[in-house]
């Protein structure tokens, strides 16, 4: 239906109110005489026993606009849509026809084409690790002599800094960074004071497999992190020592997570990705330990990220056998999550010792309420944990692209966004899984 120029679309939502929708109205918005404009209603019965409908009016810009706010929507009360009729030329006529000169916007919102809002950004900033877990990075695909980015092909703080805002400025409110091992990058405090003074980053998270911690747990908190999450599969040192593929031992990661907490950081998370007969075995020992610390445990499924782990379904132990085990010796009770998009299903101990949540990305996909965006360490845009392939954002950046050029890459990149690999995989056929999928050191979980 649309021609020509950039594919963002600007959405002019205008509520009608307790006012029905005329006979044939509806239909003769569909039939507008603009090849660049949509009109399109959602009609509502309201309990008074009124029609309220819901006016959208799509309008294709043939030239990049501002700042790229995909949706806006404006409360103008009523508007008959007959007005329009007539020698209207572009965006301006019709926002002046409508009254909308002076409008009041009540919100601007980019969306995918499945409707999902950019909420979250996590950002890699280093592709290498100190680790070698056999679920992500595996001792045999990654040798010593395995070569990881030069530094001049990560992402320089000022870029990351300068991507972040514009993101920020799509309507993204948290920023999570990771990695490979994220405290293994030079000088990060300095990163995370930067990030943590960007306007609209409400939340700023770090995840770590927590080595360096007791070294440089109170330089971040000064520098403002607000959450911090800790990876720990196992207690039990053999089976630790085995998934980290390096042999080390369970007290290491303890000791960094009470570094962090005599730091400031008050409510941890202790990530634990479980694998069927390896070390699920163990969970309840997790879930144990950290009852009535405050810290979180949130179990994991083991996902078929990246191409290198040797990812086979039957290793994956459904988060609900887990939490029925966990529930057996300590009563659980399902509360709700603490904001839409939450990936984690929560629950709390009955007698009050605490929470733990449960990551189902394989047997309870939520592609649904997705609504980040990843950065790889190079500076790629992914939508997608297991996209095959990125957007170009440093190659961009490296060009000198205005801050505009670059907010509308961003803009279309998630406005074309349809990714839904976790509800698809089921039925996905063998081949289609093994497309060549972006490795989870490289953007980071
Ligand atoms: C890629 S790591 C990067 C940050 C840091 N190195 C760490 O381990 O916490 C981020 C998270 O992804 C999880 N992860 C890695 N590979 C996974 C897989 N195949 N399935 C599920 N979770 C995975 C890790 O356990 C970790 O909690
Ligand atoms: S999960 Fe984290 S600690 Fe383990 S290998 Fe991957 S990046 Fe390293």
């Amino acid at each position: 239906m649309f021609h020509g120029g950039c594919r963002r679309q600007t959405r002019l939502g205008v509520h009608l109110k307790s006012q029905p929708v005329p006979e044939g109205f509806a239909q003769a918005a569909r039939n507008t005489p603009w090849p660049w404009l949509r009109i399109s209603f959602l009609t509502f019965l309201t309990l008074d026993g009124n029609v309220w409908a819901e006016m959208s009016v799509w309008v294709q810009h043939t030239t990049p606009v501002c700042a790229p706010s995909a949706s806006v929507v404006y409360n103008t009360g009523r508007y008959d849509y007959r007005n329009l009729r007539g020698g209207v030329a572009n965006r301006k006529t019709i926002e002046r026809r409508m009254g909308l000169s002076e409008p009041a916007i009540i919100k601007t919102e980019l969306r995918d084409t499945l409707g999902r809002a950019l909420r979250d950004l996590r950002i890699s900033v280093i592709d290498n690790c100190n680790l070698r877990c056999t679920y992500c990075m595996p001792r045999e695909k990654f040798g010593e002599g395995y070569e990881f980015l030069p530094e001049d092909e990560l992402l320089a703080f000022d870029e990351i800094v300068r991507l972040a805002t514009l993101i920020t400025s799509l309507g993204a409110k948290k920023i999570r960074i990771t990695g490979g091992e994220p405290l293994l990058r030079k000088g990060l405090p300095d990163l995370i004071a930067r990030l943590a003074n960007i306007e609209g980053a409400d939340d700023l998270a770090l995840t770590t497999n927590g080595l360096l911690l007791r070294s440089q747990a109170p330089a971040l908190h000064d520098a403002g992190l607000d959450r911090l999450t800790v990876s720990l599969d196992s207690l039990d040192d053999d089976v630790f020592g085995r998934m980290n593929g390096r042999g080390v031992r369970v007290a290491h990661v303890l000791k960094g997570i009470d570094a962090a907490h005599a730091a400031g950081f008050s409510t941890i998370k202790i990530n634990a990705v479980i694998q069927k007969g390896v070390n699920d075995e163990g969970a309840v020992a997790l879930a144990e330990h950290f009852r009535g610390t405050g810290c979180i445990v949130r179990f994991i499924e083991y996902m078929d990220a990246g191409n290198r782990n040797h990812w086979d379904l039957a290793e994956v132990l459904p988060s609900k056998i887990l939490m029925e085990r966990i529930h057996a010796k300590y009563p659980l009770r399902p509360v709700e999550r603490n904001y839409k998009g939450e990936v984690a299903a929560r629950y709390v101990y009955e007698d009050g010792s605490g929470e733990i949540g449960f990551i189902s990305s394989v047997t309870e996909s939520f592609c649904g309420g997705c609504t980040r965006a990843r950065l790889s360490a190079d500076g790629k845009l992914y939508t997608c944990l297991f996209a095959s392939a990125g957007t170009d954002m440093k190659a961009a950046l490296r060009a000198g692209e205005s801050d505009e050029a670059l907010l509308d890459r961003l803009a279309s990149v998630w406005g074309a966004r349809d990714d839904r690999y976790s509800e698809l995989r089921a039925a996905m056929p063998e081949h289609e899984r093994h497309q060549r999928k972006v490795e989870m050191y490289e953007i980071g979980g």
